[in-house]
């Protein structure tokens, strides 16, 4: 696979061609940022965590019947993905209060839904990602109706199976970020990255924040907490 010319970068990503139309490589950066790239840092080693989690979360979502994006890890922080057209849409589940969700409604953090809960966000950094709801998606033209009904499927779907993995890790799941796309024949499949940038992790006896949040919110050991949640991980899959 050829690496040709750099199509896109992102905050936390690079996106190249390859000489396979169909394929493109993504490269995880250290950079970090948060609240629209208000704030921004760098948290050494998070590309190489990003990566490799991601691909491993998203190698079993496949195994589990989720059509992902993932198709090879070329190296520590490159990854060879299926292309796709990505829908304008961040969709969120969460589990327990947390985030925006609990200053929104005003719910202390940590409360525990008695089911997940899902909502979209219109992928566009100049209005700052708002927030809306299937009509709108739908009115804007983001998406079919059918095509959110598959998303919001899979979305729990996911939500499920990742749940269950991070809980035999001693980690609670409390709410992520999925992005996804459309292939050329038109299904949609999951894209961009599960990591703890996107995620949010806490451990499951005390609580402690194992994610993005203790960059955003300045709570320091950020690289112990990223290298804790992958070394959980890496350990239940030698098991
Ligand atoms: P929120 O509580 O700030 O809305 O975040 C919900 C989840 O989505 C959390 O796990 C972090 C993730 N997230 C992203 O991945 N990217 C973003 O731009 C935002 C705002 C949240």
């Amino acid at each position: 696979m050829e690496k040709r010319e750099l199509l896109y970068e992102g905050k936390a990503k690079k996106v190249y061609a390859t000489d396979d139309p169909q394929l493109l490589i993504v490269a995880y950066k250290d950079d970090a940022t948060a609240f629209n790239g208000q704030k921004k840092g760098t948290i050494t080693g998070k590309g190489v965590i990003s990566n490799r989690m991601s691909n491993r979360l998203m190698a079993r979502l496949e195994w589990a019947g989720v059509p992902t994006h993932f198709v090879e890890e070329l190296s520590e922080r490159e990854t060879l993905v299926k292309r796709v057209t990505i829908v304008p849409l961040e969709v969120i589940v969460r589990n327990l209060a947390a985030g925006s969700f609990s200053q929104r409604y005003g719910v202390e953090e940590g409360v525990v839904f008695d089911r997940p809960t899902i909502e979209f966000s219109y992928k566009n950094d100049e209005l700052g990602d708002p927030l809306l709801n299937s009509h709108h998606a739908v009115a804007l033209k983001l998406a079919t109706p059918e095509e959110l009904e598959t998303i919001q499927a899979l979305s729990f779907r996911v939500n499920e199976l990742l749940k269950e993995f991070w809980s035999q890790c001693g980690v609670t799941l409390v709410d992520f970020k999925l992005e996804f796309g459309r292939l050329t024949d038109g299904s949609i499949i999951l894209a961009d990255e599960i990591s703890p940038d996107t995620c949010r992790l806490w451990d499951a006896k005390t609580g402690e924040k194992l994610d993005k949040d203790r960059f955003r919110r300045d709570l320091g050991g950020v690289e112990d907490a990223y290298a804790e949640v992958m070394r959980r991980l890496t350990e239940h899959d030698a098991q």
